[in-house]
C-alpha cells in the first residue's frame, strides 16, 4: 500500500496558509454537537477543527500519521485550555475499539492518500470504525480542469501572511512540480518566504504536496465499493447542490443493515 505524508516541515508552516480557513468550521461543529455519540476526526492535523470541537463540548478522538502536526496541536490545545485525545496513525490502517456516531474527513483528508486501492481501504477502515447508523461525512474539492492542465513549474502567488511565530510577514508561493495523470495525482510545491522590515528574505522554505484528485463519479463508487450503501453528496457546506460550478463536494455516507 502506497502512503506517503506530507513533509513533517509543514507542521510549523500548515496554519499559516490554510489553518484560517474557516469556511467548513460551523457546518462540522454543528454536525458534531447533533451527533448521537462519539466523534472521530480522521486527519486531525493541527487541530484547526478539533480545538474548536472540544470548546463546543464535543467528544472528539483525532489521529494524524505525521507527530509534527500533533505536537503543534497539542501546544494549541494546552494554550485553548483543553485536553485532545490524539494518536498517531493513518486512515487505511487506523485501529480503534470504540465505534463512532460519526467520523469527519474533512479538508482533503481524503486526497493525501495517494492511491485509489488505499483510499478504498481507508474508506473499508472507517466504515468498520461506524456505529450502527453512524455517518461518515467527507469533503473534498470538485478536480478543476485547471488542476491537470496547469503549467509546471510556474510560481503562483498565493498570499502573504504575518507569523505570529515571528512577527514577520511571509509570503506563500506555489508551483505545480508535476502531474500524474493516469494515477490522479498532483505533486505542488509550497514556497514560503519570511521578510524582514526591510523586505529581505531571512527565511526560505520548499515544501512538497502530493495529493490524489477524485471526480465525484469516482468518489461514489469508492464509498459504494468500501461498503457504503446510502450517501448523499452536496456541492458545499450549506446542503447546496453539486452543480458544475461547485468547487466543494461533501458526501455524507451511511452503511446500513
Ligand atoms: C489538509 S490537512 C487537514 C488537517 C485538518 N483536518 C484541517 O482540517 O485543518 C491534511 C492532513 O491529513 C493528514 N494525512 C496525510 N495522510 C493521511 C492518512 N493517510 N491518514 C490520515 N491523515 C493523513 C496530514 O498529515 C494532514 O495533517
Amino acid at each position: 500500500m502506497v502512503h506517503e505524508i506530507m513533509d513533517a516541515a509543514w507542521a510549523a508552516w500548515y496554519d499559516l496558509y490554510v489553518g484560517t480557513y474557516e469556511e467548513d468550521t460551523e457546518y462540522f461543529i454543528r454536525e458534531a454537537v447533533q451527533a448521537d455519540g462519539s466523534v472521530l476526526e480522521v486527519g486531525c492535523g493541527t487541530g484547526r477543527l478539533t480545538i474548536p470541537l472540544l470548546q463546543r463540548g464535543v467528544e472528539v478522538v483525532g489521529f494524524d500519521p505525521l507527530p509534527a502536526m500533533l505536537e503543534r496541536l497539542q501546544a494549541k490545545a494546552a494554550a485553548a485550555g483543553v485536553v485532545p485525545n490524539v494518536s498517531c496513525q493513518s486512515m487505511e490502517t487506523f485501529r480503534s475499539d470504540e465505534r463512532f456516531a460519526l467520523i469527519l474527513a474533512p479538508f482533503r483528508v481524503f486526497n493525501h492518500v495517494l492511491t485509489q486501492a488505499a483510499q478504498r481501504a481507508a474508506l473499508e477502515n472507517i466504515r468498520r470504525h461506524l456505529a450502527p447508523g453512524g455517518r461518515l461525512i467527507l469533503a473534498t474539492f470538485v478536480p478543476d480542469p485547471e488542476l491537470i492542465a496547469n503549467a509546471t513549474n510556474v510560481l503562483q502567488y498565493m498570499s502573504t501572511v504575518g507569523n505570529p511565530d515571528t512577527g514577520r510577514a511571509v509570503v506563500c508561493t506555489q508551483f505545480n512540480a508535476e502531474i500524474d495523470v493516469l494515477n490522479q495525482v498532483r505533486t505542488d510545491v509550497w514556497v514560503y518566504e519570511e521578510l524582514d522590515a526591510e523586505q529581505r528574505i531571512t527565511r526560505k522554505v520548499h515544501l512538497p504536496l502530493r495529493i490524489r484528485w477524485v471526480h465525484p463519479t469516482e468518489m461514489g463508487l469508492l464509498l459504494e465499493l468500501a461498503g457504503f450503501n446510502q450517501f448523499q453528496v452536496y456541492g458545499g457546506f450549506a446542503g447546496e447542490p453539486l452543480e458544475e460550478s461547485s468547487r466543494e463536494q461533501v458526501w455524507i455516507a451511511r452503511a446500513e443493515a
